[in-house]
């Protein structure tokens, strides 16, 4: 265990913590925006830029992608702190004024949108959360395409993506709702593309689509195939209660 001190507060932290979890774990509030709990680091926005101070040398850094590894002590409120995340928060509500998250941090940081500055109004605000969804489902559908101010989140060529699943993870983990799907009775549709969804038999609830258990199938040893999945199978909170039940009648 390592001892790291963050607003006066000192703590025992196991080596390699994030200074985001550490600073979490006793209550301490940082915004962030690319980072996602389930997903794997990236550090791409900064807004969680906190001041460490290791052995009397004052940096800042992204507390999502620093691992504690040394005694040090912290600062997430100072005013070096504000003016960095008041930076980004700027750029942000420059360029996506629209999009909810960005509006509710610009007002907590109480920053306004320069109209001189400020680019083609746009909900997506390049964390890349998104294609990490993607990647760490193994489908890797999505990417970032061009590079700078035009970096815009893509399927290969533009075309509705051949490797999409439609299991809607890349949605789900937006922070701003740029990435949108609508499941309309078994039909999902997302990125341009159809997908059948399955029905749990127990709980009748719609909990994948068909190309996504087939996804799955491909990676573990059963290797299915869309067009065998055609009878209904439980969903994955169905699994659990029927588990749960046998655990606890011992049959
Ligand atoms: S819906 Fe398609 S693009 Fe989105 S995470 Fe799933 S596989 Fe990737
Ligand atoms: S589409 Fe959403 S998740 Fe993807 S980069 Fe843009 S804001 Fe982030
Ligand atoms: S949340 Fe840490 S860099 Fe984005």
């Amino acid at each position: 265990m390592i001892g790291v001190t963050i607003d006066g507060r000192t703590i025992a932290v196991e080596e390699g913590t994030t200074l985001l979890d550490a600073a979490r774990s006793i209550g301490i509030k940082i915004p962030t925006l690319c980072h996602h709990d389930g997903l794997p680091p990236d550090g791409n926005c900064r807004l969680c830029a906190v001041e460490v101070d290791e052995r009397g040398r004052k940096k800042l850094v992204s507390s999502c992608m620093y691992p504690i590894k040394s005694e040090i002590s912290a600062d997430t409120k100072n005013e070096r702190v504000i003016a960095a995340r008041r930076f980004v928060v700027q750029l942000l509500i420059n360029r996506n004024p629209k999009a909810i998250a960005i509006g509710e941090l610009a007002k907590e940081y109480g920053v306004v949108r320069e109209e001189r500055f400020a680019l083609e109004a746009d909900l997506c605000v390049r964390c890349g959360r998104c294609v990490r969804a993607c990647e760490s489902n193994g489908t890797d559908a999505i990417g970032m395409a061009r590079a700078g101010f035009e970096r815009y989140v893509a399927a290969p060529y533009d075309e509705a993506p051949e490797s999409c699943v439609g299991c809607a993870s890349c949605a789900e983990v937006c922070p701003t709702g740029k990435i949108t799907y609508k499941d309309d009775g078994l039909i999902r549709k997302i990125w341009n593309r159809t997908f059948d969804l399955a029905v749990c038999r127990r709980c009748g609830s719609r909990y994948a689509t068909k190309e996504q258990l087939a996804h799955i199938g491909r990676l573990g040893a059963a290797n299915i195939a869309v067009e065998d999945i055609d009878e209904p199978r439980l969903c994955d909170k169905c699994r659990k209660a029927i588990y749960t039940a046998k655990f606890k009648t011992g049959s």
